[in-house]
């Protein structure tokens, strides 16, 4: 294919990775990943291997966190990472010590914690994942790159993320964020089923708020072939309940599918979370996630994670995408989602 047709389907793909490298001598990147050895954490670690994280001609050091409990499962990891002769891959670090696997990471994915089981609700997670995240902050600040850019999988992601963020003072708070976009993935996935679509064709599906069933995945403003997407499904009463609590309740309905928790699909949309943060969003492409609050946008109070539509330059500036309309349906259902971090945030930091 032309270079240039190249590029324009990657970006019609939402890629932004160099079609042709600029610099194959750019130095590795250090990605600290934790729960490497976990469901997420191991598809997490052969896809950024395989280059979907930085793309193809990036060498990554991999440098994977895990509980001495699950040192002997990390240990076969590795040795399946080695065995891919991945051409990504420029060194593995493998350890239990945060200090080790944080040590000048440039990104750092946080998935190790307790998933929810079959029946939990994912406040029961809250008491159980805090102090990992506070630990896991305090050793971020302190060897990490004041750089490093982190995404919390764990769950309840969005307040975890909070939490590391201020036990992490030295690092701005701007790069802290939280995964929500295997939320708007979700959503992407069941509006192209319904139209028709190839998922590529469905953009600007925004989810506002928490990574949990109050989440508001807003098609208002959502497009498929560039046509509005509420005119092209032309099903209202679709859109605005079975359409939202399919995508709400999609992570306990994976649950009581597998009777676990996602992985693949958690780790693929990690994924591109990162990829955009790294390479900038192709214009005109909203990526939702969580970042903190600033209290002048929409209305969402200050202080909170809350999970926005956000347009991204490469190397990780983020903004919120400003002036999409929000009518009283999504008005309520935007509130109704940060009151529940606000909670959170109560239970967790007292604050
Ligand atoms: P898992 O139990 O398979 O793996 C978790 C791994 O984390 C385990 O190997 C465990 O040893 C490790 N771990 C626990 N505490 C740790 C610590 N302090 N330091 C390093 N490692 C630690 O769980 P999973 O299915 O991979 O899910 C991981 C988390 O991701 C859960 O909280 C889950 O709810 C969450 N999740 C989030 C999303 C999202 O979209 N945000 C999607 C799916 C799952
Ligand atoms: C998901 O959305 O799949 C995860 O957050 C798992 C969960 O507990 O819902």
């Amino acid at each position: 294919m032309e270079n240039n047709l190249l590029v324009s389907r990657l970006q019609q793909l939402g890629r932004h990775f160099p079609a042709v490298p600029k610099n194959l001598e750019q130095p590795a990147v250090r990605v600290a990943v934790t729960g490497a050895a976990g469901q997420i954490g191991s598809f997490l670690c052969n896809f950024i291997a395989q280059g979907r994280m930085f793309g193809p001609y990036q060498k990554v050091i991999l440098q994977l966190i895990e509980l001495p409990a699950a040192e002997k499962v990390l240990k076969g990891l590795v040795m399946e990472l080695k065995d891919g002769a991945y051409t990504c891959v420029a060194d593995i670090i493998p350890t239990t010590d945060p200090m080790v696997g944080f040590k000048d990471a440039d990104v750092a994915v946080l998935v190790g914690a307790r998933p929810r089981g079959p029946g939990m609700e994912r406040s029961d997670l809250l008491q159980a994942n805090a102090k990992i995240f506070q630990a896991q902050g305090a050793a971020i600040d302190q060897v990490a790159k004041k750089t490093v850019k982190v995404c919390v999988v764990g769950n309840p992601a969005n307040t975890n993320a909070l939490i590391c963020s201020q036990y992490a003072p030295s690092i701005p708070k701007q790069n802290f964020t939280a995964l929500t976009r295997l939320d708007q993935s979700r959503a992407i996935s069941q509006i192209a089923d319904r139209t028709g679509a190839q998922v590529e064709d469905v953009n600007n599906i925004i989810i506002w708020g928490n990574h949990s069933a109050t989440q508001y995945p807003d098609t208002f403003n959502a497009t498929v072939r560039g046509q509005p997407a509420r005119q092209v499904v032309n099903d209202d009463k679709w859109l605005d309940g079975p359409f939202l609590s399919k995508v709400q309740k999609r992570g306990a309905e994976i649950i009581s599918v597998m009777g676990k928790s996602s992985a693949a699909s958690a780790a693929a949309a990690a994924c591109d979370h990162v990829h955009d943060l790294w390479f900038g969003t192709v214009p005109g492409k909203y990526a939702s996630m969580a970042v903190i609050s600033d209290g002048n946008t929409y209305g969402i109070p200050e202080g909170i994670m809350y999970s926005f539509p956000c347009e991204i330059l490469p190397g990780g500036a983020w903004s919120i995408v400003q002036n999409v309309p929000i009518n009283e349906f999504s008005r309520a259902k935007m509130d109704k989602t940060a009151k529940e971090l606000l909670d959170e945030r109560k239970m967790a930091l007292g604050i």
